[in-house]
């Protein structure tokens, strides 16, 4: 099938290069030509493993191109994935206005027959809006379908997620709609499940919170091991070997960042309380999520009392693991607070320097960028872990302890074992262990 993806950020360039991989002739289109010039050269505006790969050989074969022009690569084919941005806005709702701007430009080049598939993630009843936008905007009578299509890709792991899917939610209210997205993903018939439209958009909400809901569920547990001898791991497998439960999304930490759950979560309690609906048992689970922070600065505080003129090393400040992305990190506020306090800082993450830069720049003698992790740790008076990437965990704590100017470690992930690093001679504070 010839398709086009409009929107070229996390979901649009993963979605373009596995609709390609899936063997459809794909065109990715974002207005801004500065991106779309870049991606031509092979330079990705972001880091995800195993995308670059996937883009250039489906680029060589031919199948996948991106273009600039957002309105001739509507005009070329007959199925639109929308795949541009809704941040958040002020009052937590999503803005929804580059959904309207892509639904207008899709009516006006309406030359024929297209399906017009949502999947960025967008509030229930999106689709009633793009519909209505479309009809106002259209020249002709030329007819169109509106379907949903979530994605449920973790950055870090998106090309594999795209690739080997659980599920793919199929939102329709037409049968021929129902048959294009069919014969699009007709490798995954077994995982495909077909709804209405206003179910699609609400599955992924509602996946997305239940998600962070589990995620500051643990971490309130976690609360109550640290003024307790119990456990958060050994509780948190105690309760995953449930099968209703699970193991996965169960692990306690400071708290869920990204570009999803923090919005999300935030956008469906909009849309419950805009329609009537009693929404605190969501509030409270991002009210836990944004105490992690305090929670975590606490444990800080009891290791070195005063920050004041402390080195601080901060290693990890992606919000997760595998991506360069600090959209929502805690990593942000951790630092916010630490040079409030007139801590000096020394950062350090594999990937996410250069973002981190754009919203701290170096300042010499208050807050610096390390060239490694043991650079980072080198005379430092306390070592806060904050993502858990593998590096990290595979340190040489030997090594780690004789650098530092105080054997101190506060882990806001758990990555390290308890016992022997208190064995080596640290110090270490970590979360709902005591
Ligand atoms: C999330 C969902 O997992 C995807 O299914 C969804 O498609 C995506 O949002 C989206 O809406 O686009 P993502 O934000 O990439 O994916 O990352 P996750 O792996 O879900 O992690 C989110 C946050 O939760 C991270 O900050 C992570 O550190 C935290 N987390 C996750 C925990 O603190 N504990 C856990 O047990 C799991």
């Amino acid at each position: 099938m010839k398709i086009s993806v409009i929107g070229t950020g996390y979901v649009g360039l993963v979605t373009a290069a596995g609709l390609a991989a899936l063997g459809h002739e794909v065109i990715g289109v974002d207005k801004d030509g500065g991106k779309i010039e870049k991606i031509n050269r092979g330079v990705l505006p972001i880091y995800e493993p195993g995308l670059e790969e996937l883009l250039s050989l489906n680029m060589k074969k031919k199948a996948l191109s991106f273009s600039q022009d957002v309105a001739g690569a509507i005009r070329e084919v007959d199925v639109v994935f929308v795949c541009v941005g809704t941040p958040q806005q002020e009052d937590g709702r999503a803005d929804m206005s580059q959904i309207e701007e892509v639904s207008r430009l899709i009516a006006e080049n309406l030359d024929r027959y297209k399906l017009v598939v949502e999947k960025s993630t967008v509030p229930v009843k999106t689709s009633y809006w793009i519909k209505r936008t479309m009809n106002l905007y259209r020249k002709s009578e030329v007819e169109f379908d509106i379907a949903s299509n979530p994605e449920f890709l973790r950055e870090g792991s998106a090309v594999s997620d795209f690739l080997n899917p659980d599920r793919i939610i199929i939102g329709v209210e037409t049968t021929k709609a129902r048959d294009i997205l069919l014969e699009i993903y007709r490798q995954y018939a077994d995982r495909i499940v077909v709804t209405n439209i206003d179910t699609a958009e609400l599955i992924k909400h509602a996946s997305n919170s239940f998600l962070a809901l589990k995620i500051s569920y643990i971490n309130l547990i976690s609360n109550i091991c640290e003024k307790t001898e119990a456990n958060i791991e050994q509780v948190a497998v105690g309760m995953g070997l449930d099968p209703r439960i699970g193991p996965r999304f169960l692990k306690a930490g400071i708290g869920y960042g990204g570009s999803c759950f923090p919005k999300d979560i935030k956008a469906l309690v909009r849309i419950g309380e805009d329609l009537g609906v009693d929404m605190t048992l969501l509030k409270e689970a991002d009210k836990i999520n944004l105490n992690r922070i305090r929670v975590f600065l606490d444990k800080v505080k009891q290791a070195l009392w005063i920050l004041k003129d402390k080195n601080i090393a901060v290693l990890g400040l992606a919000f997760k693991p595998e991506t360069d992305d600090i959209r929502e990190a805690p990593s942000i506020r951790v630092i916010g607070e630490l040079l409030r306090e007139g801590a000096r800082l020394r950062l350090y993450d594999p990937q996410a320097m250069d973002n981190m830069k754009d919203i701290y720049p170096e300042e010499p003698g208050r807050l610096t960028y390390a060239s490694s992790a043991y650079d980072a740790l080198a005379d430092a008076h306390a070592f806060l872990l904050l993502t858990e990437w593998e590096e990290f965990a595979q340190l040489d704590l030997a090594l780690v302890k004789r650098i530092m100017a105080n054997p101190i470690i506060v882990d806001g992930r758990n990555v390290y074992d308890p016992e022997k690093v208190r064995a080596l001679g640290f110090e270490y504070y970590s979360i709902g262990r005591r």
